[in-house]
């Protein structure tokens, strides 16, 4: 007879210490009866490459990247998903029976999941601005333009970097980019936040008016605090002000059925995670 085995998956990342991704993969495991480890590596990025191949040749089935390891990840992985190469980024690394890695972008519909289906915010239709222009905007930008909105514009303290990143998508989408100092006079049904500011406490300068009656906001970064974009939607009467916990699950359920062929359901660790925090984003 053969004996089960526990197949090994982890996040590596650096800093990674403070990751919630062995927690929720482990509340997968138990959910979705399956037998597995998850756990928490501090990689660097020279380390990166030694350590991804340590871990697959001793038992390691999957991995998951944090930052500063998603461009390299998408750098090392054989084969690519097409939603990977659009993100230029890697989540999820997978290790395939013919002995490839596959490598996945998970982040981007992780987002569309937490934003339409968990809180009904519809992307149809709707003006949309993307503060920032670096790894975080580019990995969301495709499963946007999927949903049909009305426009999009990215606004980023360089503009150039902005102008940039637009030039890349010139053939699927038109996105408007600017400065902060080009949204006066401007307004929004969505703002996303994906610099890496709120993090530090701190936030791009952002016009009053810029959200329009019943917009929604959501920061691609959490927090255990309201972060400051959090704070400024809650100010500007945002009808939802919401942080990237729900993605963050959300991103995890999809690594869970690309690794496991199983997608768990997020609702109650969601409510659970939201729950133990100061504050409860909605
Ligand atoms: P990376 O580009 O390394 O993948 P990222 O977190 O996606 O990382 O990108 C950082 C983003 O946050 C950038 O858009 C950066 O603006 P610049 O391109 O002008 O550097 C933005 N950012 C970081 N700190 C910021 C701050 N204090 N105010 C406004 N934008 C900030």
């Amino acid at each position: 007879m053969k004996l089960p085995t526990t197949d090994h998956y982890a996040v590596f990342g650096d800093p990674v210490a403070h990751s919630k991704s062995p927690r929720i993969h482990r509340a997968f495991a138990a959910q979705t009866g399956q037998m597995l480890d998850y756990s928490a590596r501090q990689v660097s990025a020279e380390q990166f490459e030694t350590s991804v191949q340590d871990f697959f040749a001793h038992g390691g089935k999957g991995i998951n990247c944090t930052v500063p390891l998603k461009e390299l990840a998408w750098r090392f992985a054989t084969r690519k998903t097409a939603r990977a190469d659009a993100a230029k980024a890697v989540n999820t690394l997978a290790l395939k029976a013919d002995g490839s890695i596959l490598g996945d972008n998970t982040d981007g519909i992780g987002l569309m999941t937490d934003l339409t289906v968990n809180h009904g915010i519809e992307l149809s239709g709707r003006r949309i601005l993307i503060l920032g222009a670096g790894g975080a905007c580019r990995g969301i930008l495709e499963p946007i333009i999927g949903q049909r909105p009305q426009s999009v514009v990215i606004a980023n303290r360089s503009p150039a970097k902005a102008t940039e990143l637009s030039l890349e998508f010139a053939d699927t989408f038109n996105f408007d980019t600017c400065g902060f100092d080009g949204l006066a006079g401007l307004s929004f049904d969505l703002i996303i936040n994906a610099t890496s500011a709120s993090l530090s406490g701190d936030l791009p300068p952002l016009p009053a008016g810029l959200l329009a009656e019943n917009g929604d906001c959501y920061d691609l970064a959490y927090a255990d605090q309201a972060t400051a974009f959090v704070r400024w939607g809650q100010i500007n009467n945002a009808r939802h002000s919401l942080d990237g916990l729900g993605m963050l699950v959300e991103q995890a359920a999809e690594a869970y059925l690309l690794w496991r062929g199983i997608r768990p359901q997020t609702a109650s660790l969601i409510a659970l995670l939201n729950s133990e925090r100061n504050f409860q984003a909605h």
